[in-house]
């Protein structure tokens, strides 16, 4: 055994140790070898626990094999390189090189496939090296790559380093050289392996892509497209491939092609699959997948065999709206940054898939936009199963560089595309980048890209308002292209509600953002005025009454669903303040309007706009004579102390276009008076909700609430636990200082300010906790308020 050997053999047994993994851990893999010339010896075998890495800064050698690795620290993947609170990040602590290690053995089975290392998203560039040799490098932080290692790996002590590359000062998109600093942008980007790595070992010959593209969908017959490509190291004789199409696990189809040779190297075939008149149609209410299952065959024997999933739907953009499975749907929506609290982007997929459910369940939205890039697959999944349609765009911001810049941007419409078109809720691609104008040649290329690759969505890319300036249509053929705009419409005048400018006929004209911090109030923070907090849900509803009045626009994506971290305008100590719901996720007097947006059968909803608090920061005499109540009843009465002051109705005079417009009270307080109130919800004549709100500050309690409460012992999987000060009825006091401290017993890790405090955040936070890899048990956090006293989470932990 030479030194280094002896060095590797150490390190990983010390590595091995700290992860709390035995010797060979094992994670499941993206793909079964079947049926090569040796079946019988090829066992699912056991791969490195690719989530499990040793970290530190980089330093010269730090790739190679023998690299006495000691002063590194174990961590997990999805992972930041920089310690974060949540806010007042410092760009300083992730702008650096870093470098990730692991050691792992490779089992005969993958000696004998291919491997391949899968890396979701790795900010901002990685270089790849196997044993000390480099294997691969990418620059891009939010699209996935793969590194081969077959051929390359040793039965023994494989050493797999990752340097990461955090710094600004690289062209690669949304990235420029000039201007040189991440406050040049509006989103902070910090560094890490922040997705998902997974080993992958397939056959020799085996599929590497698969796209299924429903065709005729609003047909009696409609059919489905399969586009897959077959990888091969070997030329192949008598080749199959079959596709079966099944809804609910009963066959709908089956379809299927024969290749009599295929040569070495890359080959895409096309079949299709017809007599699909049994599926059933994916739509925003009723979100029904398909699963079309591959299986590759060469000389009568099975070599590999994948799934993807799809959904039947036809989403078209017009002239006149935008119509889903034939029918008129107004987009109504919200913009999405991926980020995070304490971790940047490096949440794992639970947590991504809870933002989906928060847009569409909690805020009633129909549509997201990824802005500015592509998020998490988790979150498209999660926009697939829950009927949430999808923008997704090219990173990018503003800004367009040179012509290397410009082939990345390119080569990122492609990765993009052949990430996630068997996506159904993706109905539109971003292939511009956000807020730039002409380069018509640029974007004449990555439309025609996007048109090869997919050619069943449209593409678009934001386009800017501001006041005065002449709405700039694309060039080119306005059929194959939606116009979006980002309408920053100034008030036409002080007092009055937002406005948008009128669609434009001639194209199909979407409203991509609104309001955000450019129209009304800079920050929408729970400790802001209260009148400015309830004017952020009258200015989101006011351009969604707009919209919706008017066929022709298609709909309208509000600016934002979420407050992120930015050294931008209107940022405060690195947090930007949009958000309708805050960083944490926690809804705002803003999310109210969407709250209320729905269909009260399903649930009935009561929120008011503003804090029934009567402390140093609110007014002795309530809310006024404007207090903005958001329901979906159709008749409010109000109570003070018990005595009826006011029966209110919507005020659908000003917004005719809302399905549940927000009821005007007048809720004046006489000075010196703290009254309770309670708000009787009506629909039809009948009592269907009351709430009640304490203006009693000695009655308050402190509360929280965790999103999951079982998790699997994995290591990665996370779950959020929200607390907040609460009046003794449950509504929010924003103004309820103190801090607050954590105790967490059992096999958990806490993500999160510890102690925290809750002047800043307005009553209100969240921790994330995070389980342990192989450790089952009970976790226990809990939250010790200042002043109210301690709350519990519990949560269970499984395999
Ligand atoms: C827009 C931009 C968004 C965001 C917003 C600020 O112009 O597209 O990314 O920066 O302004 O509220």
């Amino acid at each position: 055994m030479t030194e280094g050997e002896r060095r590797a053999g150490h390190s990983r047994r010390r590595f091995l140790a700290a992860v709390g993994v035995g010797l060979v851990g094992s994670v499941s893999i993206g793909a079964t070898i079947l049926g090569s010339d040796n079946d019988s010896d090829i066992e699912r075998s056991t791969v490195p626990p690719t989530d499990q890495w040793l970290f530190g800064p980089f330093v010269a050698g730090s790739t190679a094999a023998d690299f006495d690795d000691r002063g590194m620290v174990p961590v997990t993947v999805p992972h930041c390189v920089a310690p974060l609170s949540w806010q007042g990040w410092q760009p300083d602590s992730w702008e650096a090189l870093w470098v990730y290690r692991q050691y792992f053995d490779a089992p005969t089975s993958l000696l004998k496939g291919r491997t391949f290392a899968n890396f979701a998203g790795v900010l901002s560039t990685a270089s790849v090296y196997l044993n000390g040799k480099l294997v691969g490098r990418h620059a891009g932080g939010y699209l996935p790559f793969s590194v081969e290692l077959t051929g390359q790996l040793d039965p023994r002590s494989n050493v797999l380093a990752v340097v990461v590359d955090g710094r600004w000062r690289q062209d690669v998109p949304p990235n420029l050289l000039t201007p040189s600093k991440p406050s040049a942008i509006d989103f902070y980007q910090p560094a890490g392996i922040y997705r998902s790595v997974t080993v992958a070992q397939l056959p020799q010959a085996y599929l590497s892509d698969v796209f299924a593209r429903p065709m005729d969908v609003l047909t009696q017959e409609p059919w489905l497209t399969v586009q897959a490509t077959i990888d091969t190291n070997s030329k192949l004789s008598d080749v199959t491939v079959v596709a079966t199409v099944t809804q609910h696990d009963s066959v709908l189809g089956v379809g299927s092609v024969a290749l009599p040779e295929v040569p070495a190297g890359m080959t895409t075939t096309e079949l299709i699959v017809t007599g699909l008149s049994d599926v059933v149609l994916w739509d925003i209410e009723n979100p029904e997948l398909c699963q079309v299952e591959l299986t590759l065959s060469a000389g009568g024997r099975q070599a590999h065999q994948t799934t993807v999933r799809t959904g039947f739907r036809d989403a078209s953009f017009t002239q006149d709206g935008f119509f889903l499975n034939g029918r008129r749907v107004k987009l109504f929506g919200l913009n999405r940054h991926q980020w995070y609290p304490y971790v940047g982007g490096a949440m794992p997929d639970r947590v991504q898939q809870m933002d989906a459910k928060i847009i569409k369940n909690q805020l009633n939205c129909n549509m997201v936009r990824c802005s500015h890039y592509p998020q998490s697959t988790a979150f498209l999944d999660a926009c697939d199963e829950l009927g949430l349609m999808v923008w997704e765009e090219i990173p990018g911001w503003d800004h367009v560089g040179d012509a290397n810049w410009q082939r990345a941007a390119v080569q990122n419409v492609h990765d993009m595309v052949v990430r996630d078109r068997n996506h159904p809720s993706v109905i539109v691609w971003g292939t511009r980048i956000n807020e730039t104008l002409g380069e018509d040649e640029l974007y004449d290329r990555t439309d025609e890209l996007a048109a090869a690759l997919d050619g069943s969505r449209p593409t678009t890319g934001a386009v800017k308002g501001t006041p005065g300036y002449r709405m700039p249509l694309y060039a080119g053929d306005p059929d194959d292209a939606v116009f979006a705009f980002n309408d920053y419409s100034r008030l036409p005048h002080p007092g009055a509600l937002a406005e948008l400018r009128p669609p434009r006929p001639e194209v199909a004209y979407l409203v991509s953002e609104a309001i955000g911090t450019l129209v009304g109030p800079p920050t929408f923070r729970r400790v802001d005025p209260v009148a400015a907090q309830q004017d952020q849900s009258m200015l989101h509803a006011a351009v969604h009454d707009r919209a919706a009045g008017d066929d022709h626009y298609c709909g309208l994506l509000a600016w934002c669903a979420f407050d992120y971290p930015s050294g931008w305008y209107h940022s405060v100590h690195g947090v930007k303040y949009p958000g309708v719901a805050d960083f944490f996720r926690i809804p705002k007097l803003g999310a109210a309007f969407y709250r209320a947006q729905r269909d009260p059968t399903e649930q009935v909803v009561i929120e008011p706009a503003f804090y029934w608090d009567f402390g140093p920061h609110s007014r002795a005499t309530g809310p006024g004579t404007q207090a903005v109540i958001w329901s979906n009843c159709d008749q409010l009465e109000l109570f003070l102390d018990g005595r009826k002051v006011d029966t209110v109705r919507p005020d659908a005079a000003s917004f005719p276009n809302l399905d549940h417009p927000p009821f005007l009270a007048d809720l004046t307080v006489r000075s010196g008076r703290r009254p309770e109130l309670r708000i009787d919800g009506y629909l039809g004549g009948k009592l269907v909700k009351q709430r009640h709100f304490s203006p009693d500050t000695r009655l308050d309690h402190f509360a929280c609430d965790v999103d999951d409460h079982s998790l699997t012992a994995d290591g990665q999987d996370t779950t959020r636990v929200v607390f907040q000060v609460l009046d003794r009825y449950g509504a929010p006091r924003p103004f309820a200082a103190g801090t607050v401290a954590f105790r967490l017993t059992g096999p958990g890790t806490l993500i999160g300010d510890n102690p925290f405090d809750l002047a800043a955040t307005g009553g209100a936070g969240a921790v994330w906790l995070r389980t342990v890899r192989g450790a089952t048990g009970r976790i226990t956090l809990t939250a010790t308020h200042s002043v109210l006293g301690s709350v519990s989470a519990v949560i269970s932990t499984v395999r």
